[in-house]
């Protein structure tokens, strides 16, 4: 659970986002959209810088994977075969007083993290009164704590059953022995749990029958599925190989919160890795080290990260797990890698009566690749990067500045260029600084304002560099470089910026440290 000050950080972060360009609710001048968000100026370059970063590293840097672009619309089969007409629910219950709907296994979970945090306070005050404290002893001799603990287990291991079965009853019977109250009403008084189907449906073409029906694609890997062998053929891929895309997912999640972290419309950054059947778990193990090195290089912090294996498996995979990151909101899912096995080949195969078989020229023989699935968020990346980047600082003036400590290489804009005064061909030197950065580098100009409130506007969108012509400039050709993060200010001379600051600001050399 977030504590106050972090329920703080997380409002600060999102009220930042809308006042300066990260983030808008969508259509927000009827109110907005539930769920729904609109990037802004600044927003939409950190998302593409976001996306180059990710598509550079599957596709560059790996010569055995392709990137390809699959449309939303796809036929209605296609989601028979994935399994999501028939099992991608998730289960909602109403309470009748508040008429609220949740999803009956985070009530469930909401009930076991309250467990937890009474763990938490038994153990901050046994270490408050107890010199030489250990946790581990205590948390396993301590009559209440392990009282909570049973109750845990007992309940994990229910919920867990219940939603594997996909045992609606039981899920009903967990709430309503756990006397579960609604947040908004403080009333027991639920509905009974249903099934509900997290797919958009819509018609397609101009006769609204059933035949027509056609979903919104709730995730992108099924866009690489269909094409594997028309990918396979053309590019004369050899098993291992990979096929890499970005785009979006659409679903109608039943509570979608906590800002961009679960939305209805979203980014999917999805790599599926086709490897011969029997070595998917040494590929399964090579994807998981490769993508925490992925972003472990952001230099977000090491300790902001964490894998998690899933307690329950989905239909269709052998092996799975998250990597986490420390969000506002504490440690939750990132990206996920999953070993699908052939699951979605063999389905395809089946509902469409087409072979999906890779030919083994080596071994002279015919068969269904087995997958390994890379699957990271790209909403939830840029999360990520935003609320671990927000700063605000005490300086020694006595006043506070908020700084976005953006990765240099993801940063909207890449400089900011100032001339200092409006007046005495300061501008038109500015220009002539500019005209020259900008074919590498995304710059921002402005002239309006002292520049010391120019500077704080610029650490307020994570510009990483400002730029300052003054008099001096005309005289030597020299300008005051000065740094976001330390505020350190030195003289450059103009000849040297561009080099300097491109390899600072390059992509490139932040794949070069993974
Ligand atoms: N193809 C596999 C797949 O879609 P998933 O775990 O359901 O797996 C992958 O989703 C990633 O997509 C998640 O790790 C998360 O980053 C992102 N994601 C899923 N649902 C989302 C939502 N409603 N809003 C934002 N991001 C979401």
């Amino acid at each position: 659970m977030a504590q106050p000050q972090e329920d703080n950080l997380f409002k600060n972060v999102i009220s930042h986002a809308k006042e300066y360009g990260f983030i808008f609710p969508s259509s927000e001048i009827y109110d907005g959209l539930s769920a729904v968000y609109d990037y802004g100026q600044n927003g939409a370059e950190l998302k593409n810088n976001i996306k180059e970063y990710w598509w550079k590293f599957m596709t560059l840097l790996h010569e055995n994977i392709v990137g390809i672009d699959a449309a939303i619309f796809m036929h209605p089969t296609t989601w028979k075969a994935s399994g999501h007409v028939d099992a991608f629910n998730d289960p909602m219950v109403d309470n009748k007083d508040s008429k609220k709907r949740y999803r009956a296994d985070q009530l469930i979970e909401g009930y076991i993290e309250k467990q937890e945090e009474k763990i938490e306070k038994e153990v901050e005050k046994a270490a408050k009164r107890f010199e030489n404290f250990d946790r581990a002893m205590f948390v396993s001799t301590n009559a209440r704590v392990v009282e909570y603990q049973n109750k845990i287990n007992e309940v994990s291991t229910r919920l867990a059953q219940a939603m594997s079965n996909s045992d609606m009853v039981a899920l009903k019977q967990l709430i309503d022995e756990l006397e579960i109250a609604c947040p908004i009403s403080g009333t027991r008084n639920w509905t009974e749990v249903r099934q509900f189907n997290l797919m958009f449906a819509t018609e397609m073409g101009s006769v609204a029958d059933d035949a027509n029906k056609i979903y919104l694609r709730p995730e992108t890997a099924q866009g690489i599925f269909v094409n594997f062998l028309n990918v396979q053929k053309t590019g004369r891929m050899k098993v291992p190989f990979g096929i890499a895309q970005i785009g979006k997912a659409f679903r109608n999640e039943i509570v979608a919160r906590q800002f961009i972290f679960r939305m209805r419309e979203f980014e999917q950054m999805e790599m599926q890795f086709f490897v011969k059947p029997g070595e998917e778990m040494k590929w399964y193990e090579y994807w998981k080290e490769k993508r925490l090195k992925w972003h472990k290089a952001l230099g977000l912090g090491n300790e902001n990260y964490r894998y998690k294996d899933h307690d329950n498996l989905a239909h269709y995979a052998n092996a799975a797990c998250d990597i986490q990151f420390n969000f506002p909101m504490g440690f939750r899912e990132l990206e996920g890698i999953h070993s699908r096995t052939d699951f979605d080949l063999k389905s395809h195969e089946k509902f469409s009566g087409k072979k999906m078989q890779y030919f083994d020229s080596e071994a002279n023989t015919n068969y269904i690749p087995f997958v390994v699935e890379t699957s990271v968020g790209l909403d939830r990346m840029f999360l990520s990067v935003l609320c671990s980047s927000y700063q605000t600082e005490k300086l020694e003036d006595g006043s506070e500045r908020v700084v976005l400590r953006i990765p240099a290489p993801l940063a909207p804009n890449k400089v900011a260029i100032l001339p200092l005064m409006k007046k005495d061909g300061l501008p038109e030197k500015a220009m002539e600084i500019m005209n020259d950065l900008k074919f590498d580098l995304r710059c921002f100009y402005e002239e309006k304002d002292a520049i010391g409130k120019r500077y704080r506007r610029q650490d307020a969108i994570g510009t990483p560099y400002c730029i300052t012509i003054d008099h001096q400039t005309l005289e030597d050709n020299t300008v005051t470089l000065r740094n976001r993060d330390t505020m350190q200010q030195e003289r450059v001379a103009v000849a040297d910026l561009r080099h300097k600051l491109v390899d600072a600001c390059s992509i490139n050399n932040l794949l070069r440290k993974i």
